[in-house]
């Protein structure tokens, strides 16, 4: 399926907290949340709303993309913790852009958002009727960290990141495999107005597994086989998932793009925030299979295979 990544920006905000900032706060360790996330520190955004963020990274991505906001037919937001109950962020992202011509929509799929997000702008696109999606996660998770609870107010943060996507051009959407186990559900929630909760260490385990099959899932559907995989970007929710998922695909981690240390769990930001990092630092060139993977609420988990 034609799928081209004309653009991609990102918006961090500016204010940094340490491991060492959070050891004021909670009784916790830098030395705890190193070894065991990989999270040196994360990024709170106290004045700028998850519009600003969105706002920001997809300016970039247009610019870069050479694309202008009118030209967009669909902005796809994935988000967990939009600036209002409705209408929906995308609309305010419309608004704000300008995107005139464009139809808004969010969608709730937690750390999967933006695999969610590029499965769906991949139907819209070979629909023929949308050309040109814009496509963002974003996330201002500071909001519903429980800044007492050391198990997990230490490993989530706030960024966007946004891509343009186009149907015409060399890139290609190979495969997508998505899944979700509504089941289990209280592994990982915040009720309405709630703070985040999490059963860490069962999600952990799950987590590996869940991604590493979704990965062999969408390398079969594709005819391809991990040697042919130049980049993989994983969610970025623990270096230790991303280490033993790369054991269980059998990939050198060389091929692994991480920043978790940087921004800790930033949900449907994280794997757009990485790919644009990435193609910055040249880790991410024109014509490479990447894979992607996340899991999160929902549960929610699955794998996207791109010819970038
Ligand atoms: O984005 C969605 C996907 N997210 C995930 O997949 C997250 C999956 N889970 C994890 O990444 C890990 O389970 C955590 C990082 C959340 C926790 O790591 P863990 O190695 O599973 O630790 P644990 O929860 O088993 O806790 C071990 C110990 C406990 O103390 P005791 O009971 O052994 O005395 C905790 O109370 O570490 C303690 N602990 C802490 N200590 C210092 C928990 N949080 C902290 C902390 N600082 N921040």
């Amino acid at each position: 399926m034609g799928i081209s990544f004309l653009g991609l920006g990102y918006a961090l905000p500016a204010q940094v907290l340490s491991n060492f900032d959070l050891e004021k706060m909670v009784d916790t360790s830098d030395e705890w949340i190193t070894t065991r996330t990989g999270i040196k520190e994360r990024r709170i955004s106290k004045e700028e709303s998850l519009t600003d963020l969105s706002y920001r990274a997809s300016l970039q991505a247009l610019n870069r993309a050479g694309v202008s906001p009118e030209e967009i037919d669909a902005i796809i937001l994935a988000t967990l913790t939009p600036d209002l109950g409705f209408p929906a962020s995308a609309c305010l992202l419309q608004a704000r852009l300008g995107a005139n011509r464009a139809y808004a929509l969010d969608i709730s799929a937690a750390c999967s958002g933006f695999l969610y997000g590029l499965e769906l702008a991949g139907g819209l696109l070979a629909s023929g009727r949308t050309k040109k999606v814009l496509l963002v996660g974003a996330e201002r998770l500071s909001q519903i960290v429980d800044w007492t609870d050391r198990s997990t107010c230490v490993l989530f943060g706030d960024g966007a990141g946004a891509v343009v996507l186009s149907s015409e051009g060399e890139g290609e959407l190979l495969s997508s495999v998505l899944r979700s186990d509504g089941s289990l559900w209280e592994i990982l929630y915040a009720e309405r107005c709630g703070y985040i909760k999490m059963k860490g260490k069962e999600l952990f385990k799950i987590a590996v597994r869940a991604m590493a099959e979704v990965c062999e899932e969408a390398l079969q559907k594709a005819g391809l086989s991990v040697e042919d995989v130049d980049l993989v970007v994983p969610h970025q929710a623990n270096i230790r998932i991303i280490q033993a998922l790369a054991e269980r695909l059998n990939l050198p981690m060389e091929k692994v793009y991480v920043n978790i240390h940087k921004y800790g769990n930033t949900s449907a930001a994280s794997i757009p925030i990485a790919l644009c990092e990435a193609y910055e630092e040249g880790k991410l060139k024109r014509g490479d299979v990447v894979l992607m993977t996340a899991m999160g609420g929902g549960l929610t988990w699955g794998a996207g295979l791109i010819r970038f």
